[in-house]
């Protein structure tokens, strides 16, 4: 199980590195910069979509999955970029798009082509509802996660065919057994077979639909489309699919690496059976009760607010469920699909970015489970400045959510600011504007037009600038990776205990040695046995005094790390400060 003491950077191709000019990141990008992930501490590199793709939803709209979308690159460079990370010890795991294909690929193309072709069933087509003026209606009234119906109308063959997410991202129909089989030759099998190591599983519980579409709880009453996400997520044959596809496609290559991403499903129960070794499911899914925080359930970027406590008990939650079984979990704070940590659950104020970027490192690397970093976390980047406009802003769901609220809203001026502030607080672009790494022209990203604007900041926070700053939070990172796997069964395999809840500063808890916990590094432990730890974080900007709780008052108590790096004062936390003490 070696994927459980791994390390894991997220990178989304598109913005990562752009190695011929063309403003858009690439492969051939991607593999010069090996080194510096490695020297980092990364064990494994999770690609987002590279696949051959329109980019409706940047690529997560595929239009074959064993070709490479050109301007990313070619199969020859997937092996070099897996061969070069295996040469160094690291492993390479590819997004797996499977609920869903592009409206472009081949399967969908022959599908809509006529109702008696014989991959008409591979999607799922369903008749139209008629009212008694006899006008035409989709089969329910169930909102698509980017906007609008979930029914798209097929003029040709005159039926609706499903799409949860974009109209060019029709769904796949998981019934059909002939489907599976080729998903898995085509989509698994082809990669493993190739070398990879395993899988992010995108949108892991939607394969399987309902047997009826029966319509969603009017929650927006005068839209035509209502909110429906929980009712498409963890149908009747998940968890018989997952065995299949595990047993089937995946087991034959030996020790793959899963790792699900798995939205609404908030019943510990239904978790167990994804994510319990003995069900050969997923090895770990992604937990999103942090990530959502903040924002809206009917208007996603429309925010609600949340304090402390709601992380506390978010990040809690997951720590404590695997507790005692065999389940693992995963810790992370940012991803594609998330606007950047630092903004959201710190302060990304210039005199408290730093302090914040190194805060949340701290937390995350001394938290039990498989650790994830988003490219550009290791260098704390931050959302872009709410002055820029809508235009700057790429991404499908943004450009919709914006539409539907000028629709609803009749463009009027005061809506249309809120609108723009829950854009530049929650919008999925944030963690999508090019990576930073020196204070050249478009932050070194890019000798072209980059597809997308470079934060404004890239001058001051860049990787160049922090690999020769010792206190920086690129330095600190690594730093921090390090300790982790010094003392990973007390930081990735120990027992969470939290402290002092109701305090909506501090953030206390302390992680002791899990004795059943096996650990999973087959001897080639860099191990220092430490038996508790008292991680106090100050998630204000005010001081505040070190927490100690009862249990730990009768110890000798000795500093192991602080954010502050050698400047740490008393038992005094100074504004978004974070330590961690030795309990002895
Ligand atoms: C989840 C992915 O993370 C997101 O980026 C994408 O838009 C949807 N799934 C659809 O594939």
């Amino acid at each position: 199980m070696w994927w459980k003491d791994a390390v894991v950077y997220q990178v989304y191709p598109a913005s990562f590195k752009d190695s011929d000019g063309d403003g858009l990141g690439d492969i051939p990008g991607l593999i010069s910069k090996l080194d510096y992930l490695k020297d980092l501490g990364i064990d494994v590199v999770w690609l987002s979509p590279m696949y051959k793709s329109p980019q409706v939803d940047m690529g997560y709209d595929i239009s074959d999955y064993e070709d490479i979308h050109a301007p990313f690159g070619c199969l020859a460079d997937m092996d070099e970029l897996t061969h070069g990370l295996h040469q160094r010890g690291m492993r390479l795991i590819l997004d797996l798009v499977i609920n869903h294909t592009s409206c472009q690929h081949a399967w969908f193309q022959e599908s809509r082509s006529s109702k008696d072709n014989p991959k008409r069933d591979w999607y799922i087509w369903r008749q139209p509802r008629y009212d008694a003026s006899g006008n035409r209606h989709p089969p329910n009234n169930w909102r698509a996660s980017f906007g609008g119906s979930v029914w798209e109308w097929d003029e040709k063959t005159q039926e609706y065919y499903l799409h949860y997410f974009a109209p060019e991202q029709p769904d796949l129909n998981w019934d059909n057994e002939e489907t599976r089989k080729a998903i898995y030759d085509s989509a698994v099998r082809f990669w493993l077979e190739k070398g990879v190591d395993g899988f992010r599983i995108d949108t892991v519980n939607k394969y399987s639909k309902p047997a009826e579409f029966v319509n969603a709880p009017v929650t927006e009453p005068g839209s035509a489309w209502q909110y429906a996400y929980p009712l498409f997520c963890n149908g009747p044959k998940m968890h018989d699919f997952l065995k299949e596809m595990v047993r089937d496609a995946m087991d034959p290559f030996g020790e793959v690496m899963t790792v699900g991403e798995l939205p609404c499903t908030p019943d510990a129960k239904e978790i167990l059976r994804y994510v319990s070794a003995r069900e050969r499911e997923l090895n770990m899914v992604f937990h999103f009760d942090m990530v959502y925080l903040g924002m809206g359930t009917v208007w996603k970027y429309i925010p609600e607010p949340f304090d402390l406590r709601d992380v506390k008990t978010a990040l809690g939650k997951w720590q404590r469920f695997i507790q005692g079984t065999d389940m693992w979990t995963t810790v992370f704070a940012e991803n594609h699909d998330s606007a950047r940590s630092i903004t959201r659950f710190a302060s990304d104020a210039p005199e408290h970015r730093e302090a914040s970027a190194k805060l949340l490192a701290l937390m995350l690397t001394t938290l039990t489970g498989t650790l994830f970093i988003y490219q550009g976390q290791e260098i704390g980047m931050v959302n872009v400045p709410r002055e820029w406009p809508v235009e700057e802003y790429k991404d499908l769901e943004t450009q919709n959510f914006y539409a539907r609220m000028k629709d609803s809203t009749g463009n009027d001026p005061k809506e249309m600011n809120a609108a723009m502030d829950g854009i530049a607080y929650l919008a999925r672009d944030h963690a999508r504007t090019p990576m930073q790494w020196d204070d050249s022209e478009n932050g070194g990203f890019s000798t072209g037009k980059p597809w997308m604007r470079v934060h404004d900041n890239y001058r001051e926070v860049n990787v160049q600038k922090q690999l020769g700053e010792h206190d920086s939070p690129l330095m600190f990172w690594k730093h921090l990776i390090s300790f982790r796997k010094q003392y990973h069964s007390l930081f990735t395999h120990g027992l969470f205990t939290e402290y002092g809840h109701d305090n909506t500063a501090l953030f206390t808890y302390t992680k002791t040695l899990d004795n059943c916990a096996v650990s999973s590094t087959n001897g080639e432990s860099m191990e220092t046995i430490e038996t508790k730890a008292l991680i106090s974080l100050n998630f204000s900007n005010s001081c505040k005094k070190v927490y100690l709780p009862e249990d730990c008052k009768a110890a000798t108590i000795e500093l192991a790390i602080s954010t502050k790096d050698g400047k740490v004062e008393s038992d005094t936390l100074g504004p978004y400060e974070g330590r961690v003490y030795w309990v002895r």
